[in-house]
C-alpha cells in the first residue's frame, strides 16, 4: 500500500428533500450565487424556484446560467467566467449532473485567472485559487459531486480534457434520490456503468497489499451490479435509486484509490471518442471498458481473477486461472448489454477512420494507465477491438 493523504471536507446532505436547507448552506460563503444548470428541467419540475425562494428569503442575490450541454463546452464555461467577475460572484451552486457540476468547476476556476481556464486543462500552469461551489446533484454517475475533478469539451480543438485538485471539491453536495427519479433509461444505465467504470479504474492497480480497498471497490461494485437491473424495472423507486446514487458518490471520491496507483487509461481513450464524436460517456466507456480488459488482463491474471470469482461469482473448479479471468471480462460485457448499454463503436456510426487521430491526441502526454502503460499503438489497437 502506498502513503496517502485522505481529507475530503465535502459536507454530503443525503435523503429525501435535503435541498430544504440550501440557503443556509450556501450563505456561509458570501451573498451573491451564480446558479448553473441545464435545461430547463429544473424549472418546470420546481426545483429552480424552491432555491430561488430560498435565497430571496436569505437575502442571497442569484444570477443564473442554463444551457449547459452533456459533454459540456469551454464557450459555456467561457459565458460563466464573464459573468462572475463582471458582477463579482461569490459563490457557484451547480444544479444538474456532472455536466452542470463540471462546468461549474471550469468557472470557478476562471473566475479567479486572468488567462483562459483552458490552459489548466492543457497542462499549462496549476490552479492556485477558485471559487468556492455547491451542488445539487440529479443524476447518479460522475462523482464529480464529491471530487475535485472536472472535464470539459473544446469544440475548436476537438478535445475533452481533465483538471483535478483538492481546491474543486465542493464545499457540499445535496443528494436527494428522488431528484434523480425522472433520469431517463438510458442516462440510468449510462450513469451505471460510469460508476462501474470508476471503480475499475482504481481497482485494477499495480499496487500490491490492497486488501481493504479492494474489498470495499467489490461491494461497490456488486451493489450495482445486484441494484442496477431492478432499477431499470422501476425507474422512480427511491430505494434503488438511493443504492445507485450513494454508490456514484463512493466510486469517484477518491477513497476507493487510498493507498494505490490508479489506471484511468479506459477514461482517457473514452475522452477522445467523447470528443470527436459527442457520444454521452458511459456508453463509450461499456463499448471500451471490456476490451481494454482483453487487452490488459495477462497484466495481473490473478487480479482479473479475484474480478471474476468476487464480483461475478464465476465458479473457478476445474477452470485454468486464464478461463476464469476471461470469464469475468465476458460476464463484465454481458452485464453492460443486458441493461442496454452499447458494446460496439458500431453503435454510434464509429468507423476507424479516425482512431490514428485519438490514438495520437490520448498519448500527446506520455503513455496512459498505471495497470498497464499504453502507447499510441496500444490505444489505436484497443480502439480497433471497439469496431
Ligand atoms: O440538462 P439537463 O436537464 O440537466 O439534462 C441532463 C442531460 O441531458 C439529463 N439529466 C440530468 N439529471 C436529470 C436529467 N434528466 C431527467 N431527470 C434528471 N433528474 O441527463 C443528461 C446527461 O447529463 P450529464 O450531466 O451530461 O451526465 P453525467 O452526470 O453522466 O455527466 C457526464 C459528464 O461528466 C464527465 C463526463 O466525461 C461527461 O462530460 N465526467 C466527469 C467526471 C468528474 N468530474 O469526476 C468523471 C467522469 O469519469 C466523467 O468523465
Ligand atoms: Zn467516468
Amino acid at each position: 500500500m502506498n502513503n496517502f493523504v485522505w481529507h475530503s471536507p465535502c459536507k454530503i446532505f443525503f435523503g429525501a428533500y435535503t435541498q430544504a436547507d440550501i440557503a443556509a448552506e450556501c450563505s456561509q460563503y458570501g451573498k451573491k450565487v451564480l446558479i448553473v444548470y441545464g435545461s430547463e428541467r429544473i424549472k418546470s419540475n420546481g426545483l429552480f424556484d424552491n432555491v430561488a425562494k430560498q435565497f430571496v428569503t436569505a437575502g442571497i442575490e442569484y444570477l443564473q446560467l442554463g444551457g449547459v450541454l452533456p459533454n459540456p463546452r469551454l464557450s459555456t464555461v467561457h459565458e460563466g467566467v464573464a459573468i462572475c467577475k463582471k458582477e463579482k460572484v461569490d459563490f457557484i451552486l451547480a444544479i444538474g449532473g456532472g455536466s452542470v457540476i463540471d462546468t461549474a468547476k471550469a468557472i470557478a476556476v476562471g473566475a479567479k485567472y486572468s488567462g483562459d481556464v483552458w490552459d489548466f486543462y492543457m497542462n499549462k500552469g496549476k490552479i492556485t485559487e477558485t471559487l468556492p461551489i455547491g451542488c445539487i446533484l440529479t443524476l447518479a454517475a460522475t462523482g464529480s459531486e464529491c471530487n475535485g475533478n472536472s472535464v470539459i469539451s473544446n469544440w475548436d480543438s476537438k478535445m475533452k480534457r481533465a483538471v483535478g485538485t483538492p481546491l474543486l471539491l465542493p464545499k457540499f453536495s445535496i443528494l436527494d434520490p428522488a431528484l434523480t427519479a425522472t433520469v431517463p433509461r438510458d442516462h440510468t444505465v449510462y450513469g451505471m456503468v460510469d460508476i462501474m467504470a470508476h471503480v475499475f479504474e482504481q481497482y485494477f492497480s499495480p499496487t500490491k497489499s490492497t486488501y481493504l480497498v479492494d474489498r470495499m471497490s467489490e461491494a461497490v461494485m456488486k451493489t450495482v451490479v445486484a441494484i442496477g437491473p431492478k432499477l431499470l424495472t422501476k425507474l422512480d423507486d427511491y430505494g434503488y435509486r438511493a443504492e445507485i446514487l450513494w454508490s456514484g458518490t463512493q466510486a469517484l471520491n477518491l477513497s476507493l484509490s487510498c493507498g494505490k496507483d490508479t489506471d484511468f487509461a479506459s477514461h482517457d481513450i473514452e475522452h477522445e471518442v467523447s470528443a470527436i464524436y459527442d457520444i454521452p460517456h458511459g456508453g463509450g466507456l461499456a463499448i471500451i471498458f471490456p476490451n481494454w480488459m482483453k487487452y490488459v488482463y495477462k497484466t495481473d491474471i490473478n487480479k482479473f481473477y479475484n474480478f471474476a470469482v468476487n464480483v461475478w461469482c464465476i465458479d473457478p473448479k476445474g477452470k485454468s486461472d486464464d478461463t476464469v479471468a476471461l470469464e469475468g471480462i465476458e460476464a463484465t460485457r454481458a452485464f453492460f448489454t443486458s441493461l442496454g448499454a452499447p458494446s460496439t463503436l458500431a453503435h454510434y456510426k464509429i468507423g476507424g477512420d479516425k482512431i490514428d487521430e485519438m490514438a495520437e491526441k490520448c498519448t500527446m502526454f506520455g503513455p496512459v494507465g498505471g495497470f498497464k502503460k499504453l502507447e499510441k499503438q496500444d490505444v489505436a489497437a484497443i480502439l480497433k477491438m471497439c469496431l
